[in-house]
């Protein structure tokens, strides 16, 4: 891969220990991947925020990083492990919350926005068609390249960290138009309408679409909200982190529907629906906003709520971005949740917080969730509409 002179001096050392380390990650990557070199950068998000997943050996390398690192781009975090204001309320150990913190601090240190967010675009990072950035968490990259058309690369944690260090990254895979080509249709028949219909089929596309990016045909309209349940699911579930709607994202129009095609029919989405959900008799947590909910999302919720209670021994979640929480309060939809038992937990989510062994059921909106609560947090999974959720969370039963 071609170095300019500042570049190669950064890799030599001349401007620091965690400059040199980082230039190093993205040199190795860029061979890899067979960069010819390295290109500018707008924004970075950075996963593996959670103490659960780094661990001490994660916390020392972000610790040494801080001591001459800082970032040179605006740099925001995925999901941590806890709520940082609110972590008690949500049965967080005082050992758990103490590493986080640091884990936190260390990235303060670096100069990064600790704001903890999987929908970093809601909430000011949000960069414009064509712009090449380097993002990490898979939904969120989904729906950048997707919906925005910005470019990047599904990240790793020390891949993205050492980008906002160096403010570039190697111009590989996605950054390149050729690899941002649909390789196989989606003529979708199925009447796809509700927030749980798009993850629905965000799990069909993605179980057969197979690592290819997928081309769909034959959607009406989609919010911005169902948009990014989509992407989470599609991607969780076995596609690229990129996809094209005709019609409808931005993209689309550049390219020709691919030639192997896979019809969605009602049938597809029913067994999609059947495949997401378990037998979980009586739910114990509900938890929304996966990915973080908009203030459109909580205004539904509180609407849900105004004047009901959550069911003694049921936990209810409102996972969402520390900004949209203050939106929150200063609409008046934080006081009407927390009145009537909802909790929010900002900063972070159901499956990057400790919660194995505390729960045995979830009731959630997201397919993505139902993926990682059975997998990694060993739960039975209901995936429906906010309504069917919010009516579990005050009745304990899923109907
Ligand atoms: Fe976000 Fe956590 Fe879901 S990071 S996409 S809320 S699994």
């Amino acid at each position: 891969m071609h170095l300019t002179k500042e570049e190669e001096n950064i890799l030599a050392g001349g401007a620091g220990n965690a400059a040199a380390k980082s230039m190093k990650i993205l040199v190795a990557l860029g061979e890899i991947y067979g960069a010819e070199n390295l290109i500018p950068i707008r924004s970075v998000q950075i996963a593996g925020v959670s103490y659960h997943n780094l661990g001490d050996p994660g916390l020392e390398y972000l610790a040494e990083l801080a001591e001459d690192g800082q970032v040179k781009v605006t740099t925001t975090l995925n999901p941590a492990g806890m709520d940082l204001e609110n972590w008690k309320n949500l049965g967080i150990s005082p050992d758990f919350a103490e590493k986080q913190e640091k884990v936190i601090e260390a990235f303060e240190r670096m100069g990064v926005i600790t704001c903890c967010s999987c929908t970093p675009y809601l909430i000011g990072n949000l960069p414009h068609y064509g712009e090449h950035i380097a993002w990490s968490e898979s939904s969120a990259v989904t729906f950048i390249n997707s919906v925005v058309g910005a470019r990047t690369n599904r990240e790793g944690g020390p891949s993205a960290i050492a980008a906002a260090m160096i403010g570039k990254t190697p111009a590989y895979g996605l950054h390149l138009e050729e690899n941002r080509e649909p390789d196989i249709t989606f003529e979708v028949e199925a009447d796809v309408k509700s927030l749980p219909d798009f993850g629905a089929l965000g799990y069909f596309i993605g179980n057969n679409a197979k690592g290819k990016i997928p081309y769909i045909r034959g959607l009406k309209s989609a919010s911005l909200d169902q948009l990014k349940s989509f992407g989470a699911s599609v991607v969780t579930y076995g596609s690229k982190p990129i996809y094209h709607i005709e019609d409808m994202t931005p993209e689309a129009e550049k390219h020709k529907a691919p030639g192997e095609s896979i019809t969605v029919t009602a049938k597809d989405l029913k067994e999609s629906y059947d495949s997401l959900n378990d037998d979980t008799g009586d739910i114990e947590f509900v938890s929304l906003g996966c990915p973080h909910c908009s203030i459109a999302e909580i205004g539904e919720i509180a609407d849900f709520l105004e004047g009901k209670k959550v069911k003694d021994g049921v936990e209810l979640w409102i996972a969402t971005a520390r900004p949209t929480k203050q939106l929150s309060d200063t609409r008046g939809y934080t006081e009407v949740i927390e009145k009537a038992g909802g909790k929010f937990a900002c900063d972070t989510c159901m499956v990057v917080a400790p919660l194995k062994g505390r729960f045995k059921n979830v009731a959630t909106t997201s397919a993505k969730a139902c993926f990682y609560c059975r997998g990694k947090n060993k739960m039975l999974v209901k995936t429906g509409s906010f309504e069917q959720c919010l009516d579990a969370a005050v009745t304990g039963k899923w109907r």
